[in-house]
């Protein structure tokens, strides 16, 4: 870790306005528009210093020690955990904010109906002031990290700057951070500038607070120069630049650049990578897109259930896919993190034993409880709670509180940890060519209408499908519990730009794709969260899931049988390998079935999200509409 302070200085800065400063920078960095940059913001945000991060294990055991001096972590117990600590965030700061969050394109249009959408000239004026001066007291970090696997044709680089030290270790953690970055990055090599704050300056002799923050909130993309701003908040998708706001919306809007100007294009995407190995050794690589809070990070770990013999289920992702069209026409995939940030509530040894496996060591814990062992619990990880814990806010709580309805942990609690820690992980998962997508798959919670798995006879029939999903929201989500909210593609939140062009952009690659002579993946279309008349799920999920994916895997092997009905093609009872599992005709009947009636009634959802979006929507998708109306009303 080389540390120097600012000092001041002019030379030319991205920012207009901004005096620029010279910052010494370690000798390994030899990108001098970056040492401008830095020196620029550093000359802005005023920070008592500025660390060049380096990634390595001394700076990442450095910088935990001294959160636990801050009181921002919590050592737990060396031999329950080994090597894990525990963050508690202020209580304000607890997920991503979705009504804060802007992308400021040169026009609203660009950014489109689904977006948040200010004027970039005045959203720069608003952040120039924020930014002044807002890391005083702090330390000023520069991250150099890679998304996607060092120098993949698919990966690309970022630095964010930080003034929080638990997104250091947490960027560690997600992405490939340090000092091998600069290698790539060369002398002008292009990089995505991300800068964090959680905006909190300290005066002098201030003391700090374990979870500093400020409840005005901004996590802004500006597409066009590709830049990424976050002030205020130090929680997961706000302050990890690299996750949500670079791998999604800042490089959503890079693939379809790309094709405009003229390359290949690609996809970056809100789904999971997995390998599918079955008995005979035949592998087949699949993309899942669920909204938040549908168990993606279960389906990317799956464990194949007894009567499943012999299969293996790999990861690859568990929540960001880039896909790039490799020579031969195939799709190829890179999963852009190197580590899981999930939500603990819910995971236990039943539903992703995988994951629990992950979660032995090496964790950092944000708002989960505390146990007196010095162990983390969180609702559904075990039966019975403890008989005494702290809660993520730091109180006693006891099963009574918990039967009182109040949580232990927050239901958005996390871990961070690597990938390499899941005994499931696949061995390309890091490779530098990535995988070949076999299949697509797009799923929501729906408690009615929706099909098991339908797959789509088409591509443009398959991108429909995917633009039309709805999910139920819950807890996780903001808004009404229960309601349908459409999520186009898993990306309503995550879609850098016009959501109808991003229609476009998934129908123009299949299109030159298929110019080309390529055989596009399948799409698939699945919801495993329909309920009976008491609201009881009837599918059992989790491992179960591998029936479907089985099916989907023997489909695209020419096996699988169907029947083909008004939306696609579906397994019927006797399509599906039932061994392992008592599961009758009648209830499969019940998670298949078509109510026309309901379906009259998600078309007239399908209409109000298309209506929204009609400004720029492709033509195909209404003809698709249209003639599948006309099929549900023969
Ligand atoms: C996530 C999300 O955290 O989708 O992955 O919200
Ligand atoms: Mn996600």
């Amino acid at each position: 870790m080389t540390s120097t302070s600012a000092v001041a200085d002019t030379a030319d800065s991205q920012t207009p306005g901004w005096t620029a400063t010279s910052v010494a920078a370690p000798a390994h960095v030899r990108h001098r528009g970056l040492v401008e940059w830095v020196a620029s913001i550093a000359a802005h945000t005023e920070p008592a210093r500025v660390v060049w991060c380096d990634g390595s294990d001394e700076e990442y055991a450095r910088l935990c020690d001294q959160m636990v001096a801050a009181g921002t972590l919590r050592r737990l117990s060396p031999v329950l955990r080994p090597r894990s600590f525990l963050a508690w965030s202020d209580p304000s700061d607890v997920a991503r904010v979705e009504d804060r969050t802007f992308i400021c394109s040169a026009t609203r249009e660009a950014a489109g109906p689904t977006n948040h959408w200010v004027d970039p000239a005045e959203m720069r004026a608003t952040l120039s002031g924020l930014f002044r001066g807002a890391m005083r007291g702090r330390t000023l970090y520069v991250v150099p990290f890679s998304m996607g696997p060092l120098g993949s044709p698919i990966a690309h680089i970022g630095i964010e700057l930080t003034d929080s030290p638990y997104v250091v270790v947490s960027m560690r953690t997600m992405t490939r951070m340090g000092r091998r970055v600069y290698d790539i990055l060369g002398d002008a090599g292009e990089y995505v500038p991300c800068v964090h704050t959680v905006g909190a300056p300290l005066a002098a002799g201030q003391a700090d607070v374990p979870w500093p923050c400020n409840p005005t909130k901004y996590i802004v993309h500006y597409p066009e120069t590709r830049e990424i701003w976050s002030y205020g908040s130090g929680y997961g998708g706000n302050a990890l630049l690299g996750k949500k706001c670079f791998a999604l919306r800042i490089a959503s809007t890079m693939g379809r650049q790309d094709l405009e100007a003229g390359g290949a294009g690609w996809l970056a995407e809100h789904m999971l990578i997995l390998g599918v190995t079955s008995p005979e050794g035949r592998k087949h690589h699949v993309a899942a897109a669920f909204p938040s809070a549908c168990g993606k990070t279960n389906f990317a770990m799956l464990i194949p259930p007894s009567g499943f013999e012999g299969w293996k289920v790999t990861t690859i992702g568990d929540d960001i896919a880039w896909i790039k069209p490799a020579a031969d026409g195939s799709l190829r995939a890179i999963n852009p993190e190197a580590g899981y940030f999930g939500v603990a509530p819910g995971t236990n040894v039943r539903t992703n034993p995988n994951c629990m496996a992950s979660l032995r060591e090496n964790v950092i814990f944000t708002n989960v409880a505390l146990t007196d062992e010095g162990d983390v619990w969180w609702e559904g990880m075990t039966d019975t709670p403890p008989a005494h814990l702290i809660d993520w806010q730091g109180k006693d709580w006891t099963p009574a509180d918990g039967k009182a309805g109040r949580k232990a942990a927050h239901p958005n609690a996390r871990f961070t940890v690597a990938a390499t820690q899941n005994p499931a992980i696949d061995p390309a998962w890091d490779s530098v060519e990535g995988v070949r997508i076999d299949a697509f798959i797009f799923g929501g919670r729906r408690s009615s209408t929706v099909p098991l798995v339908t797959e789509a006879r088409n591509w443009v029939e398959g991108v429909y499908m995917a633009a039309t999903m709805g999910s139920e929201t819950t807890a996780a989500a903001a808004g009404q519990q229960g309601v349908v909210r459409r999520d186009p593609f898993a990306m309503l939140p995550f879609c850098g730009y016009n959501m109808a062009e991003y229609f476009s952009h998934w129908l123009e690659m299949g299109r030159r794709l298929q110019a080309q002579g390529a055989t596009l993946p399948r799409i698939y279309c699945v919801n495993w969260f329909r309920t009976d008349e008491n609201g009881r799920f009837v599918w059992p999920g989790f491992g179960e899931n591998m029936r479907v994916l089985q099916w989907i895997v023997d489909r695209n092997q020419g096996r699988g049988q169907g029947a083909e009905h008004v939306f696609g093609i579906s397994p019927r009872y006797t399509d599906l390998h039932w061994e392992g599992l008592d599961f009758s005709p009648e209830r499969f009947e019940r998670i298949t079935s078509i109510d026309r009636a309901a379906w009259r009634e998600e078309f007239r959802l399908h209409t109000e999200l298309f209506d929204m979006l009609a400004q720029r929507l492709p033509a195909e998708l209404l003809e698709v509409k249209a003639r599948l109306e006309h099929q549900l009303a023969a």
